[in-house]
């Protein structure tokens, strides 16, 4: 039986940074309400000639080089994004043509702050059937661009970066590479997270609104019980994991799922206090950060989890690199 390793991980953040006093100098906010309810001090910022594609590129590039492949190796791209380039083709196409990886098909996952997670259970999805040896899965956002900078409650939150990772399909010891994954969405509850804009309603791009009270419920509930099913799935308990790697939107959350899953301080990855919440790009961000920082390393347990608009919402076990 196949598995699907994850062998290569990279990122890459816009230079702008903003801070919290930054923000407070156009919107009625202060740093230390936006550090004590979101945990956030900074956010990266994408120029306006920046693109999406572009910031998965560079995430791509050095994912790439720590699998140790080339771009013409890779034979599926797919790119997590709610904040593509245009509204087709597909970012990842146009990835594909910047990175040169012609053998690949590519093509966007649009499941807001879940789409990391999805595009995972896509690719298993896939690679598991025979489809893509070697894929990409990458997730980038210059959500920065969808934001009403006017309304405080949504332009502190949220930030700009990219996040990939090399999935490889191999024939390798049990238990290695992406080991269970749950996906769930829920549309009663579109109306507290979601863009008041889009192709067939209004015909312009809208801005993120958002009932934070409401989100911050469903985050903490759903995650918990999506943390629960993988790890029945693949019956193990919390005690096995050496990494969550969560979902950075506010580290209330996260400190929440850390609790409920009784893991120590050293066994959590925490990025949202320099990232904020970049959607799509969170969980691999806060992986490339991992794995940077000597942290994650071959053989290890991570627990991946997020949730977004939609509602949407899924988990994911990996036991990271190759055996041996
Ligand atoms: N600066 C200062 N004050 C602010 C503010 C800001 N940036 N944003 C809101 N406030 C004010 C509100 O107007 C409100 O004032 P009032 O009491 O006078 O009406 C007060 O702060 C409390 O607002 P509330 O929305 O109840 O705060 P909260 O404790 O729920 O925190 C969030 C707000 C958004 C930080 C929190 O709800 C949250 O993180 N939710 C989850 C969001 C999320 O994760 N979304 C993405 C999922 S992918």
């Amino acid at each position: 039986m196949k598995q699907i390793l994850m062998t290569g991980v990279g990122s890459y953040l816009p230079e702008t940074i903003l801070t919290n006093n930054d923000l407070s100098q156009f919107v009625d906010t202060n740093d230390s309400w936006i550090k004590q309810r979101t945990g956030i001090e900074s956010r990266r910022k994408a120029k306006p000639e920046e693109l999406t594609s572009d910031l998965a590129v560079r995430a791509a590039e050095k994912a790439l080089h720590s699998a140790g492949l080339a771009a013409n190796d890779i034979d599926c791209i797919i790119v997590a994004t709610t904040t593509p380039d245009c509204t087709f083709p597909a970012t990842a196409t146009i990835v594909q043509n910047k990175l040169g990886a012609f053998n690949a098909f590519a093509f966007d996952v649009q499941a807001v702050c879940a789409g990391f997670v999805y595009a995972l259970s896509v690719a298993n999805g896939l690679m598991s059937s025979g489809q893509g040896k070697n894929t990409l899965v990458i997730g980038a956002e210059t959500f920065t661009k969808l934001l009403d900078w006017s309304d405080r409650s949504t332009c502190v939150l949220f930030g700009d970066g990219a996040g990939a990772v090399v999935l490889q399909a191999e024939e390798s010891e049990d238990g290695y590479g992406i080991i269970a994954n749950t996906l769930h969405s829920d549309g009663r509850y579109k109306d507290i997270l979601y863009v008041d804009g889009g192709v067939s309603s209004t015909g312009s791009i809208g801005h993120v609104r958002m009932q934070g009270r409401d989100v911050f419920k469903h985050a903490v509930e759903k995650l918990a019980a999506a943390m629960d099913e993988v790890l029945s799935i693949a019956e193990l308990t919390a005690d096995d994991i050496d990494w969550l790697v969560p979902h950075q939107a506010n580290v209330r959350i996260i400190n929440a799922m850390q609790k409920k899953l009784n893991l120590a301080d050293e066994k959590v990855i925490k990025t949202v206090s320099t990232h904020a919440n970049t959607s799509a790009a969170s969980i691999p961000l806060a992986l490339a950060a991992g794995v940077e920082a000597g942290k994650i390393k071959p053989g290890h347990l991570l627990a991946l989890e997020a949730i977004g608009g939609g509602l949407s919402w899924g988990a994911c076990l990996v036991r990271f690199g190759r055996p041996g």
